[in-house]
């Protein structure tokens, strides 16, 4: 029979640290969350071999007073809340009295602190208890040294010494992105790692950490969903990276990984970002702390909040209004005009200039069809006809004048490229992608519109088949209402293979079993009633995306002036209009100092 033993103190304590403690960086990023409880405004960080041999942490707080240096390095010992309810209205990064006690139960480790008025520091060595005399000014020093010493088989799954400074260095600039007032140093090996002094704005702080690049192409948003409050930055689509290494999220000051805000930031930008590529941004979430529950995971990185819908809501619409707000092509500052009243960007033939003949694409009698369809379908029944006028006359008499933030059109290059000049100079559109766009916005609006909830639905002669996973399978049977409102018949053909039966009548000549997919895809992310919405809306999207960009003007197509124009105008006052809807820019500007600087006029 095996007996039952009480575990010794030390290994219950060595157990528990290994929830709180994985490696160094989880060192680090306890002792910089006590240094900002203390209030310190600078911090400095030193390591050695990737902080595997050491860690030093050195605040400028108000310091821990030498009586209770002892309780400090206890368990469950913390200044930080005194009851449970006191968890509803946190203001700091620990709560559990757990962090210290933990560390220094796989490392060995000290503490020398200072308060206000206290003749001198004192030191404590966490292994003996011992208390004795030491300087420093007011503020504390943590060393943390030969972590997992005790604990070798945890040693052991270390990386190597670059690879844990990294990730050392990855939680302080975690910190630094919240807290812009603090200055931060991290020395490695005896030199100077990084170096970020307190920033005036969180734009400079960023621009310290993630680059001068990312600091003049970020774009601030804000905004706030019932009891969910967002504010923060985004990285315009052209700097978007390969890897989500630069997806920053805060709620309340802390760093979390959280899904619904992932979600609904990707979400967002899927109009514009081709789906492997991922955005930069730094966001933060505020609410009332007794909404949130940051006592979830052992290392606080996962939070759960009561109103995710709200929060959800928030970032998409935060992000979705700031991606959606115009901008110039380069980094230089332009004032776009403002719309002219009552003008709505419209499908491509309702902005001729010559009764619907204008930006006819080139497309084949089958897309011709398609787009008809459409239109028939999306189309809201009163037509606009006095944005109709209005376009009609400024064709009619071209006045461009230096107000038009994209100019006069002057040539078309290449039957791909439209010319045009404006005041900074030469500005060169790519003509396909940017009306893919305008039609595809326009198609949007008009959805927008629509009383009609459903997407009409075209069934297969021949069903197409596919293999299916038992989650794919289950999804068909749990979402069968919202696959028909999206224009889709898929059922079980056997229990491990699905059919569609029918598609959007729209996207008839496409692939079925891709559509299907993503759609599945998409259904089983969201399982819940709300989502259902968010994803008919998601999934319209793209079938409007595939649409327009059958829709659009092709390649080779010689426009005349007055077409050029007109696109130019469209473009204008068209929601992101400067992205292409797989997110690559749709014009640039190149101004008349880059071209003197061509030619070397002026040296
Ligand atoms: N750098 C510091 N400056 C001042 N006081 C500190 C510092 N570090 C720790 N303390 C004090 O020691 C206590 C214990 O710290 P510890 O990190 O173990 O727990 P905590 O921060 O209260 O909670 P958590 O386990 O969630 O981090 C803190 O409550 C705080 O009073
Ligand atoms: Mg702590």
């Amino acid at each position: 029979m095996p007996v039952i033993r009480e575990l010794p103190d030390e290994l219950i304590s060595q157990i528990a640290a290994g929830e709180v403690v994985e490696r160094p960086a989880s060192v680090v990023r306890e002792l910089i969350d006590n240094a900002l409880d203390a209030g310190a405004t600078q911090v400095t960080l030193r390591l050695l071999a990737g902080g595997v041999r050491s860690i030093v942490v050195e605040d400028n707080g108000s310091g821990i007073p030498s009586a209770q240096l002892t309780l400090a390095l206890k368990r469950h010992a913390t200044s930080k809340i005194a009851s449970l309810t006191d968890l509803e209205s946190l203001d700091t990064m620990g709560f559990r009295g757990e962090a210290l006690a933990a560390v220094s139960s796989v490392s060995d480790m000290s503490i020398i602190s200072q308060i206000a008025d206290q003749p001198h520091a004192w030191r404590i060595d966490a292994r003996t208890g011992e208390i004795s005399p030491a300087a420093r000014s007011t503020g504390t020093t943590i060393e943390v040294r030969e972590l997992f010493f005790n604990t070798p088989a945890r040693r052991k799954f270390l990386k190597t010494d670059a690879t844990e400074l990294a990730h050392c260095v990855e939680s302080a600039r975690r910190h630094a992105l919240a807290r812009p007032d603090v200055s931060f140093a991290i020395w490695s090996d005896g030199k100077l790692h990084d170096q970020w002094l307190a920033a005036s704005n969180p734009i400079e702080r960023i621009a310290q950490i993630l680059g001068d690049e990312l600091g003049r192409k970020c774009l601030a948003l804000n905004h706030t969903v019932g009891m969910a409050g967002i504010t923060g930055f985004v990285g315009t689509p052209d700097v978007a990276r390969s890897r989500a290494d630069q997806q920053y999220c805060y709620v309340n000051g802390r760093y979390v990984r959280d899904k619904v805000i992932q979600h609904a930031v990707r979400q967002a930008f899927a109009d514009v970002l081709h789906g492997a590529r991922q955005p930069i941004y730094v966001l933060f979430v505020t609410m009332d702390p007794a909404r949130v529950d940051v006592n979830v995971h052992p290392t606080k990185i996962e939070v759960r909040f009561r109103d995710s819908r709200d929060v959800h809501s928030a970032a998409y619409h935060a992000v979705q209004n700031v991606l959606a707000a115009p901008r110039s092509g380069t980094d230089a500052q332009f004032v776009r005009p403002e719309p002219v009243e009552g003008f709505i960007a419209q499908g491509f033939d309702k902005l001729s200039s010559n009764g619907g003949a204008f930006y006819r694409p080139e497309y084949s009698q089958q897309n011709r069809l398609q787009i008809n369809e459409a239109q028939a379908l999306w189309q809201p029944s009163s037509a606009q006809p006095s944005s109709l006028q209005l376009v009609t006359d400024t064709n009619a008499h071209p006045k461009v004048s230096n107000d038009w933030m994209l100019g006069r059109a002057i040539a078309q290059l290449q039957g791909i490229y439209v010319l045009a000049e404006n005041a900074q100079g030469l500005v060169i559109v790519d003509m396909h992608a940017a009306h893919e766009r305008i039609v595809y916005e326009s198609l949007k609006n008009q959805l927008a519109n629509q009383s009609e909830q459903r997407i009409a639905s075209q069934p297969l002669l021949v069903p197409a088949t596919f293999a299916a996973t038992p989650e794919e399978v289950a999804s068909t049977e749990t979402h069968a209402e919202t696959l028909a409102q999206l224009g889709l018949e898929i059922s079980a053909f056997s229990p491990k293979t699905l059919a569609v039966r029918a598609v959007p009548a729209s996207l008839f000549n496409g692939d079925a079993v891709a559509l299907a997919r993503t759609v599945l895809a998409n259904l089983a992310e969201f399982d819940n009633a709300e989502s259902a919405e968010t994803l008919v809306e998601e999934a319209r999207n793209e079938l409007l995306s595939g649409m327009a960009c059958h829709g659009a003007v092709r390649a080779n197509r010689k426009l005349n002036l007055d077409e050029m124009n007109a696109l130019l105008r469209q473009m204008e006052v068209t929601e992101r209009s400067d992205q292409c809807n797989h997110g690559r820019p749709t014009w640039r500007q190149i101004s008349i100092k880059e071209l003197d600087n061509l030619f070397m006029r002026g040296r």
